[in-house]
C-alpha cells in the first residue's frame, strides 16, 4: 500500500484542536481510498519555544525533513512574553523559516464563497455574483518578508530608523508567474498582475516579466492592476477575478481581504510549495486564519480552512485527486446541510444548526 509521511505541526491557539479534527477526515479518507498516511506530530511556535526553547525545535526540523509534506497549524501569540525577541518569535522563527528553508516561493490560496453562505459575506448580494472564486497566487519567500537589509538602527537624539528591502529578481518572479498561468489555466484562463509599477522599482520589474511569461500562455488572458485598485476593485467587484497573482506583502494582505469575502477567514486554505522533481512536490499546508487565541480551547474554531489544508496536500503533494476531491465535496455537503460554526453562522437563516470545532469535523468526516 502507498505510504506517505506527514509531520503535522498543529502550533498555538487554535491550532491543535482544528489540527485534530483534519487529522480525523484524513484518517477516514485513507480507509475508503486505501493508501496510509504515516502522521508525525511535532511541536512548533510557542509550544516549541515551550518544549525546547526554540519556535521551530530541532527536532521538528528533522521530521520535516523526512517527511513528503508539512500539515501546519497556525503559530503566533502576540501577547505572550515581550521579553523574546522578535527574530525569536514564532512567525519569523517558525513560519518564515520553514517557508525559507523548504523553498516554499509559491502560495496558493482558494477563496470561495458557497452560495449557501452569501449571508456571512459582508457584501450585498448584486455584489457576489454568481459566487466569488478566486485564487490568490502569492509569492512566499521574496519580498519585503525577507530583503536585506532588514533592521532598526538608532540614529541619534533617542530616535530609531527601521528598514525593510523590498527586492525580487526576475528568476523569483518568472518561476512563480508560471504557476500563475498554468493555475489560471485550470480555472477561468484569467490572471490578474497585481503590482505597483507607478512608484515602485519592483513593480516595474514585475509587470515587465509577468508580460514576458504571459507571451507563452496565449490562451489566459492577462490584466495588471495597481495594488491599491486591486484593493478596492474586491469589494466593488470580486467577479471580475480569477487568479490573482501578488507578490509577498501585497498576498498576504488581499488574500485576507478576498478571505472576508468568501464567509470567512476560517475557510480559507493554503498550499506552500516548492520545486517539483519528478512526481514529487513539497508543500507545507496550512490554513491562512492564524492562532485566533481569543477563541482557542473553546470548541468554537471553524476548522474547515484546516481540512481543506489537507485536501490541498492530498492533491499537490501526493497527486491523490479523488481524496482531495472527497474531502472538498464533504466540506461542501457539510455546509449544503446547514452546519455552522460560529463564524458562518446566522440566526436568520432556515435550517441552519450552530455547531462547534469538534462536531464539524466529524460531520465533514462522516461524509468522506
Ligand atoms: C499569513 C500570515 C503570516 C504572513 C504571518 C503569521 C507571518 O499572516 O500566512 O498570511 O504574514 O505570511
Ligand atoms: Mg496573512
Amino acid at each position: 500500500m502507498k505510504t506517505y509521511n506527514i509531520a503535522a505541526l498543529a502550533g498555538d491557539g487554535i491550532g491543535p484542536e482544528v489540527m485534530r479534527e483534519a487529522i480525523k477526515v484524513l484518517r477516514a479518507t485513507e480507509k475508503r481510498f486505501g493508501f496510509k498516511l504515516n502522521i508525525t506530530d511535532a511541536p512548533v511556535g510557542w509550544a516549541g519555544i515551550d518544549f525546547a526553547k526554540k519556535a521551530l525545535p530541532d527536532i521538528t526540523l528533522d521530521i520535516c525533513k523526512r517527511s513528503d509534506s508539512i500539515l501546519f497549524g497556525s503559530v503566533g501569540l502576540p501577547d505572550r512574553d515581550p521579553t523574546i525577541p522578535k527574530e525569536e518569535r514564532p512567525e519569523r522563527a517558525a513560519l518564515l523559516r520553514l517557508r525559507k528553508e523548504f523553498g516554499l516561493f509559491a502560495n496558493l490560496r482558494p477563496v470561495k464563497l458557497p452560495k449557501e453562505l452569501a449571508h456571512a459575506c459582508p457584501l450585498a448580494k448584486e455584489r457576489q455574483g454568481d459566487g466569488i472564486d478566486i485564487l490568490v497566487v502569492r509569492e512566499l519567500t521574496g519580498g519585503m518578508y525577507f530583503g536585506q537589509p532588514k533592521m532598526t538602527e538608532d540614529i541619534g537624539g533617542g530616535n530609531q530608523r527601521a528598514i525593510d528591502t523590498m527586492v525580487y529578481t526576475t528568476q523569483e518572479i518568472e518561476r512563480l508567474a508560471h504557476v500563475a498561468f498554468d493555475s489560471a489555466r485550470l480555472r477561468r484562463k484569467k490572471v490578474t498582475s497585481i503590482d505597483k509599477a507607478n512608484v515602485l522599482e519592483n513593480g516595474v520589474l514585475w509587470r515587465e516579466v509577468v508580460t514576458r511569461v504571459g507571451k507563452d500562455y496565449a490562451d489566459v488572458k492577462l490584466d495588471h492592476m495597481f495594488v491599491d485598485n486591486a484593493a478596492m476593485q474586491l469589494v466593488l467587484k470580486p467577479t471580475q477575478f480569477d487568479v490573482m497573482f501578488c507578490e509577498n506583502m501585497f498576498g498576504d494582505i488581499l488574500s485576507d481581504e478576498a478571505a472576508a469575502l468568501g464567509g470567512s477567514l476560517g475557510m480559507l486554505p493554503s498550499a506552500s510549495l516548492g520545486t517539483t522533481n519528478g512526481n514529487q512536490t513539497f508543500g507545507l499546508y496550512e490554513p491562512a486564519g492564524g492562532t485566533a487565541p481569543d477563541i482557542a480551547g473553546k470548541d468554537l474554531a471553524n476548522p474547515i480552512a484546516q481540512i481543506l489544508s489537507a485536501a490541498l496536500m492530498l492533491r499537490h503533494s501526493f497527486g491523490l485527486n479523488d481524496a482531495a476531491a472527497a474531502i472538498e465535496s464533504a466540506v461542501q455537503h457539510a455546509i449544503e446541510t446547514g452546519h455552522r460554526t460560529g463564524d458562518i453562522f446566522s440566526a436568520h437563516e432556515a435550517g441552519a444548526k450552530r455547531i462547534g470545532t469538534r462536531a464539524m469535523g466529524e460531520a465533514i468526516a462522516a461524509v468522506v
